[in-house]
C-alpha cells in the first residue's frame, strides 16, 4: 500500500513536471551556491608587455565581501584609450601574443557579459581608461571569485590580460576586445 502511494506520489510528479511551461526566464549567471571562501589573504599579478606592445604594471588582489578587490596600476597604454580587462583561464603568458592564457575564466559555463549585470563570465569585469599619459588605474571590485582554497571559482593561478580594444560586454566570446596587450599570471602572496 505505502509502496504504491509512492509511485502514485511520483506518477504525479512527474505528470506535474510535464505541464509546467519551459521557463522563459534566462538562465542565471551563477549558482545560489557559488564559493565565496578565499584561503589566501593576497595575490599579485604582474603584468608584462604581450603582442608586441609596451603595456606593463602590477595588480594586487585582495578577498573583500563575497569577492576580490584589484588595485593597481598599468603604464604604456595609447593616452586616453579605453581597454578590456580580464581574468582569463590559464596562467599561462608563455606565447607572444598571451594565447596562452585561454578563454575568459568561465567556471559557470555562462555567456560572456558585463560583469554585476546579467551573464556574463566570472573573470568579466569593466574596461580601464587611461590617462593622458597612458597609465590606467585598477579599483575593481569582483564579485563571484574566491582567491585560494581550490574552490571552482578560485582565481588563484590564472592570468590577468589587458587587451588592445576596449570590450563591448556583449559580443561572444570575448566582446570584440581585439589583441592581447599584457598579461600577468595571478600569484598568492599571503
Ligand atoms: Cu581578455
Ligand atoms: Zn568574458
Amino acid at each position: 500500500m505505502r509502496i504504491a502511494l509512492l509511485a502514485a506520489a511520483s506518477a504525479l510528479a512527474l505528470a506535474a513536471c510535464g505541464t509546467t511551461p519551459s521557463s522563459s526566464s534566462p538562465p542565471s549567471t551563477t549558482p545560489a551556491n557559488v564559493p565565496t571562501i578565499s584561503t589566501a589573504k593576497q595575490a599579485v599579478a604582474v603584468l608584462a608587455s604581450a603582442s608586441g606592445s609596451l603595456v606593463s604594471g602590477s595588480v594586487t588582489l585582495t578577498p573583500m565581501g563575497k569577492g576580490l578587490h584589484l588595485t593597481g596600476e598599468l603604464g604604456g597604454l595609447p593616452a586616453n584609450g579605453t581597454h578590456a580587462f580580464h581574468i582569463h583561464e590559464k596562467g599561462d603568458c608563455s606565447a607572444a601574443d598571451a594565447s596562452s592564457a585561454g578563454p575568459h575564466f568561465n567556471p559557470f559555463n555562462a555567456t560572456h557579459g558585463k560583469a554585476g549585470s546579467g551573464a556574463h563570465h566570472a573573470g568579466d569585469m569593466n574596461n580601464l581608461t587611461a590617462n593622458a599619459d597612458g597609465v590606467a588605474k585598477v579599483d575593481v571590485h569582483l564579485e563571484g571569485v574566491t582567491l585560494g582554497g581550490n574552490a571552482v571559482n578560485d582565481v588563484a593561478g590564472r592570468a590577468l590580460i589587458v587587451h588592445a580594444a576596449p570590450d563591448d560586454y556583449a559580443s561572444q566570446p570575448a566582446g570584440n576586445a581585439g589583441a592581447r596587450v599584457a598579461c600577468g599570471i595571478i600569484k598568492v602572496t599571503q
